[in-house]
């Protein structure tokens, strides 16, 4: 097949799912309006919920918005993120072999040699980088003064620069990687048309050359990093090169967008309370609790998916192996009968049980706290150096039922 009809096809199929997509909807099932990602998907969840804690739509995949289900499929050794026969879901990009896309055991082995890197005294360590990169980036917007789009002025670059640290990409590598990592970023939305798809791929080839030099680096001269904790792994046979160089490119991918819109969504969340911006300016102290409700309220991650590995009942109905599972984390983050009145943002609230941003189970975000404490940093940051900050305009989302977030967020100094 050409190129050019490659293109044609995919194009061709996109149109396909979009247009059985809107007939869907069209028919009342909320999960295809999810899927057509509007501005604000939460009172679809509502929709969702409203047919009980399991339920198929239309769409031929199961959805359940309840917290309690949710957890116990993610914990439930029945299900997996591979088929019943181990290969990749079709929708799966080339990260096969990344740990968020194996079961059991490869997952187990990949996930603990990844562990240390991102420990609690690796985070100590890396603890004075974010400051003084969320100084940077405060004195940055400042001597612009004026009006700025925040995502692009702050929130996009905070958290590359911290993976960039963290995974040891040196200096003269830099720009390549935050150009290349931007452009993979494009992953995690799934990728729907063949130049999106072309677009991804070659940025990935490229990043797996720079990724190979970079390690050709770090053996001559390791340092405090990941590439340098994983080497001796490599060398005495736990893992490949082949599994290594995806981990590497993995990290910065899961690790990115995710902490970008939580910081994103975090301070658009406070702008729109302002009594409760206001709290965090009097209390920076307050940081942690605001970050815990920005990723109940409206969590960067609004969707994951499991695949049953055999027969099972469920809450009454009846999954076939190999049946998919979507579990909404911005539906079970607001379920009722686990968190009182979901839908206020409320930084005093008593947090409750653990919300599903960041999945649970054996995939549970292995950067969790990580990411917490960016945003912690950076939430405190801009409450003591920029109280006077606003809201300048309309904000442009993101077009991901995936990744929820934004693109556009200007925002006045004073
Ligand atoms: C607000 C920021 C973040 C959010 C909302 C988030 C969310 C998630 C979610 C929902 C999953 C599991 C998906 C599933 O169960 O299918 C996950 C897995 C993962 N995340 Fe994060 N993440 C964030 C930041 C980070 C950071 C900063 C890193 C690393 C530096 C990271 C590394 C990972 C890894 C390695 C996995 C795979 C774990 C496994 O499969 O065992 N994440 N993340």
């Amino acid at each position: 097949m050409s190129e050019l009809e490659a293109e044609r096809r995919a194009h061709y199929q996109a149109t396909v799912v979009q247009g059985a997509l809107r007939t869907a909807a069209a028919g009342g099932d909320p999960y295809a309006s999810i899927l057509l990602v509007p501005d604000d998907p939460y009172p679809f969840y509502e929709r969702v919920r409203e047919r009980g804690t399991l339920h198929r739509s239309a769409v031929g995949v199961w959805t359940t918005t309840s917290h309690r289900v949710a957890n116990q499929i993610l914990r439930d050794r029945r299900f997996g993120v591979r088929t019943p026969e181990g290969e990749k879901p079709p929708e799966f990009m080339p990260f096969d072999n990344s740990m968020l896309g194996l079961d059991p055991p490869d997952h187990t082995r990949l996930r603990r040699l990844a562990t240390p890197s991102l420990n609690p005294r690796r985070l100590a360590h890396w603890q004075p980088h974010v400051e003084r990169f969320t100084d940077e980036l405060i004195d940055e917007m400042l001597a612009g003064r004026g009006q700025v789009n925040f995502m692009r002025a702050f929130a996009q670059q905070l958290p590359l620069r911290v993976i960039g640290d963290l995974v040891g990409i040196p200096p003269h590598h830099r720009q390549s990687f935050f150009r290349l990592s931007r452009r993979m970023a494009y992953l995690l939305d799934g990728v729907a048309t063949a130049p999106a798809a072309r677009g991804v791929v070659a940025a990935m080839a490229e990043m797996t050359v720079m990724f190979h030099e970079i390690i050709a680096e770090r053996r001559a001269d390791p340092r405090e990093d990941l590439i340098s904790d994983l080497l001796p792994a490599v060398e005495d046979g736990r893992m490949t090169m082949d599994e290594m160089v995806p981990l590497c490119m993995f990290l910065p991918l899961a690790g990115t967008e995710t902490t970008v819109n939580l910081i994103g969504n975090g301070l658009l969340a406070l702008l729109e309370h302002p009594e409760q911006w206001d709290m965090l300016v009097a209390d920076p102290s307050l940081a942690d609790a605001v970050v815990r409700e920005t990723l109940r309220y409206d969590p960067s991650v609004q969707q994951y998916r499991r695949i049953a590995h055999t027969d099972l009942q469920m809450e009454g109905a009846s999954i076939a192996a190999g049946e998919e599972v979507a579990i909404c984390a911005g539906g079970a983050n607001r379920d009722p009968e686990v968190y009182p009145d979901p839908g206020r943002f409320d930084i005093t609230r008593d947090p409750g049980p653990e919300n599903l941003a960041f999945s649970a189970g054996i995939h549970f975000c292995l950067g969790a706290a990580l990411a917490r404490m960016e945003a912690e940093t950076a939430l405190a940051a801009l409450a003591v150096r920029v109280p006077g900050i606003r809201r300048a305009g309309p904000v442009r989302r993101r077009g991901s039922f995936i990744v929820r977030g934004m693109l556009q967020f200007p925002v006045d100094l004073r």
